[in-house]
């Protein structure tokens, strides 16, 4: 068990670590992302993959960020120098806690913009702005949104103060009273949602859809696809994880309790699934890619259907408070650093807020004053999303799974651990072996998608 200290406090509880790190898990990820991919990619063909990445690549790292924060019980950065000092090791491993940071920062100017929407779209549904509206009227409320650089600002500056709100409190008295506040409000929700779409949609072809096996659109794509998403589902590769690990309680199992996460954001994700589909296939819609799905189709399906509005607005309060809980925990690697810097938790947050708020502010410009600057064929929004998820993610995660298991004692680990010593040795195992040739070809897929792209 670690013998340090965390001068920022721990959670209170086993049950405040589950909802702070699964809060940081769920968020748009599973809510926008994981349905129209997995439908996208064979469906349950491709939910096999996905598990499988999960269980082999995403839960080693979790149950590593997590038991690295625990041993150092800084912000990653002071925790990776303290472990490299510990273990005689370079001290350039920091640099890990750097990316992870920046990512964090990144990540969040554009999943503000994203969550900003869904702000909107929430007083939209409110004063049913898209009640029997057609296909052509609810893809102008999109555009109008996104064409209008002064109301993303207000939603997204909006978003984005909450967040800083819960972060600046602090541990106990922020993140996890967000998280115990926002996670159970949005299970309730999501239930409420998956029940009224099974009785209104058409729950027929949503289920053949999504857990219909279809292994003949297995391909290589589907399997790396899977991989990099198991990664941005769970938070890895920033420090998040890591950073909340810092503030875990000694005596907690953190294999238990990193392998309820996992089965917690999973389970989330296909309800989401079961909440959107149906709806959507109950109109005839094609489940369209990306934002799109969310914001253009589901609310068409929405409009047509017995309380819509009300509905709509529901799935869209889900969807912010899935993001507020995510957000928060971005910019925590960065707020720690900060204050262990000795810089006060308000000031850091305040510092952290404005540079999240001027990159903000360029994703907003991307989709309208800016929506002609390009960069190998991609807006300056998927450019930032494609570097820090597709690219700084993994290469956070992958170095992060080779400090731990090849710079980290086996009995560092199996102190802070506290399991038997097999159980031990396997994870061990796919933390050395599997998890870096997964992180791998994520990684070379994406610099393919540069070459791709050129
Ligand atoms: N896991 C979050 C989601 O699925 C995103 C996230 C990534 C949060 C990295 C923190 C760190 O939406």
């Amino acid at each position: 068990m670690s013998e340090r200290k965390s001068i920022h406090g721990e959670w209170s509880s086993r049950l405040a670590f589950f909802f702070a790190a699964t809060g940081s898990a769920v968020g748009l990820g599973n809510i926008w992302k994981f349905p129209y991919i997995a439908g996208d990619n064979g469906g349950g063909a491709f939910i096999i993959v996905y598990l499988a990445c999960v269980v082999l690549i995403g839960l080693p790292i979790l149950i590593a960020e997590v038991t690295l924060g625990r041993r150092g019980r800084e912000s990653p950065v002071n925790t990776l120098r303290s472990l490299a000092l510990d273990e005689g090791r370079s001290r350039a491993w920091v640099g890990v806690g750097f990316i992870g940071m920046v990512s964090g920062i990144i990540i969040l100017s554009f999943y503000s913009v994203v969550a900003g929407w869904s702000l909107d779209y929430l007083l939209l549904s409110l004063r049913g702005a898209y009640a029997g509206a057609s296909a052509d009227r609810v893809s102008r409320l999109f555009a109008g949104l996104t064409g209008n650089p002064w109301r993303q600002m207000l939603w997204f500056t909006l978003f984005l103060a909450v967040s800083l709100w819960f972060s600046a409190r602090g541990v106990r008295a922020g993140l996890e009273r967000a998280a115990r506040i926002m996670m159970p409000a949005l299970f309730v929700l999501l239930l409420l949602l998956v029940a009224y779409a099974l009785i209104v949609g058409n729950a027929a072809d949503a289920f053949a859809y999504l857990f219909k096996p279809d292994f003949s659109r297995l391909n290589g794509q589907v399997l790396l696809v899977a991989m990099g998403h198991s990664f941005f589902t769970l938070s890895l590769g920033i420090g998040a994880m890591m950073v909340y690990g810092a503030y875990m309680p000694n005596g907690v199992s953190i294999f238990r309790v990193s392998v309820w996460v996992a089965a917690a954001d999973t389970g989330i994700a296909l309800l989401a699934g079961l909440a959107i589909f149906p709806l959507v296939f109950a109109k005839g819609l094609a489940p369209a890619q990306g934002p799109g799905l969310i914001f253009t189709t589901l609310p068409l399906a929405f409009g047509a259907m017995p309380l819509g509005s009300l509905f709509g607005a529901a799935f869209f309060a889900l969807l912010v408070l899935a993001a507020w809980t995510s957000a928060v925990s971005m910019i925590e690697p960065t707020v720690a650093w900060l204050e262990e810097r000795g810089v006060g938790r308000v000031r850091s947050t305040l510092a952290v807020g404005a540079v999240v708020w001027l990159l903000g502010m360029v994703m907003d410009f991307s989709f309208n004053i800016w929506s002609g600057v390009a960069w190998q064929g991609r807006s300056l929004f998927e450019l930032f999303n494609f570097v820090s998820s597709d690219i700084m993610l993994p290469l956070g995660g992958f170095l992060i799974a080779l400090f731990t298991g090849w710079m980290v004692s086996e009995r560092s680990l199996r102190r802070e651990l506290g399991v038997s010593r097999p159980l031990l040795r396997l994870w061990l195992l796919v933390l050395r072996y599997v998890t870096p040739v997964g992180v791998l070809l994520i990684f070379l897929n994406a610099l393919g998608l540069i070459r791709g792209a050129l």
